[in-house]
């Protein structure tokens, strides 16, 4: 029988969600709500969806659905979560699981106890290139591991006329590039090297002290929308961090810097993630999004592309067009989601769990601590 699915959130990220799940089988997007009923319905119309709900509270008790996904600010994650695994819902839960490490683990308690199936969004996994970048640095090849390097540089709050609900402390969390961001390239580095970040300290600076938002309106996600100058609307004084590094040391004593910015100007998007060891380095970057170069201590550098015939299980799993033809984002949700319902056992390993959840919040926790106090800070882990 088909799983009849519930989108919670009608935004940017819903629509991913639903361009993956409507190339899916056995899927249905039952229906969907948000806080406003026309953007539920804009969503609903441009993916057939039948049913629209008032509210999150509604679509859960409606019994119309098998499971949900939570595509909502994120200080909402926990009280719908807790709704959904109190219906006994399949529960896909958009990162970061929550913006305080106290809920983050109820979260994950919940979810343990409950046995209810659920994952969080940590769709950069899916990026073929990446997971094939696990088996290099899993199979030894660049050797005993060294350094990491990853940066995520966007500027689509670059303006002070550009506002979103992200830019709130009390919608977003308390540290927003490092919610918004940190948690997908931390989730990566430690899913990729198998090591955990011990300790951390990091530097979070507020660039643009103050924003304009006109009342009731905020920028669209990643629209790089500004405000016009004769709507320049109320000022908001910024209480989270346009940019921040961490500085940071794993287990095995390999060591790393993340930077990420949502002011940085010109660059729309960009990533990359470099990972080096004793006898070589291997370097992933959005502008080259299906390749992966790996450098030898001879020298070499060697380019691999997304193609079939290189690449292992799970990662063929993950593709979705044949040999080098070029895939992208969205490709990630529909291997995320695709992989969670359909339960392929080469995907076990791959498929974020909530303790994968809760250990990104952990993370972020103790970045938040180590920029209040200019300190060194450990991560701790009481799950
Ligand atoms: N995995 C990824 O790569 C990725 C990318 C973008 C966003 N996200 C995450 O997805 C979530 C949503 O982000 P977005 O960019 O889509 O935001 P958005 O502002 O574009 O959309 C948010 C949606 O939530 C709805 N909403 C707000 N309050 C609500 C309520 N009380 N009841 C019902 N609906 C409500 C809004 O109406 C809107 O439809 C965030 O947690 C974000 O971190 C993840």
């Amino acid at each position: 029988m088909a799983t009849r699915v519930g989108l919670v959130g009608a935004g940017m990220v819903a629509r991913l969600h639903a361009d993956a799940l409507r190339r899916m089988h056995d899927i249905i997007i039952q229906c969907v709500c948000s806080r406003s009923l026309k953007s539920a319905a804009n969503l609903a119309q441009e993916y057939g969806i039948q049913k629209i709900y008032p509210s999150w509270e509604a679509l859960i008790k409606s019994g119309d659905v098998d499971a949900v996904h939570i595509l909502v600010p994120n200080n909402l994650h926990k009280e719908v979560f807790e709704a959904c695994v109190a219906h006994n819902l399949e529960v896909v839960c958009e990162k970061p699981l929550a913006t305080r490490i106290e809920d983050a683990l109820q979260m994950y308690r919940l979810a343990q106890e409950s046995k209810v199936k659920t994952t969080i969004v940590f769709n950069y996994r899916f990026i073929p290139m990446l997971m094939y970048s696990k088996h290099i640095v899993q199979s030894g090849e660049l050797g005993e591991l060294r350094h990491v390097f990853g940066r995520i540089y966007q500027d689509w709050l670059s303006s002070p006329m550009a506002y979103n609900w992200r830019v709130s402390g009390i919608e977003g969390g308390p540290l927003r590039v490092m919610g918004d961001l940190g948690c997908h390239i931390f989730d990566l580095i430690e899913w990729i090297t198998g090591r955990k970040v011990m300790e951390l300290a990091a530097n979070a600076k507020t660039l643009i002290p103050q924003r304009k938002a006109a009342d009731g309106r905020s920028a669209k996600t990643f629209s790089n929308t500004i405000l016009e100058s004769t709507n320049y609307g109320r000022t908001i004084d910024v209480d989270t961090e346009d940019f921040i590094s961490v500085e940071f040391n794993m287990e095995l004593g390999v060591v790393g810097l993340v930077v990420l910015s949502q002011v940085a100007t010109g660059r729309r998007f960009f990533m990359e993630l470099e990972i080096s060891g004793e006898k070589g380095s291997v370097y992933w970057s959005s502008d080259r999004f299906n390749e992966l170069s790996v450098y030898s201590e001879k020298g070499q550098i060697t380019t691999y592309t997304k193609d079939f015939r290189l690449l292992t299980p799970d990662v063929k799993q993950a593709i979705t067009l044949p040999g080098n033809l070029p895939e992208g984002f969205n490709e990630t949700f529909l291997g995320l989601l695709d992989a969670f319902y359909q339960g392929k056992s080469s995907m076990h390993n791959v498929v974020p769990s909530l303790e994968d959840g809760v250990e990104q919040v952990a993370i972020y926790h103790a970045a938040l601590e180590s920029a209040k106090s200019g300190r060194w800070t450990e991560v701790s882990r009481p799950w």
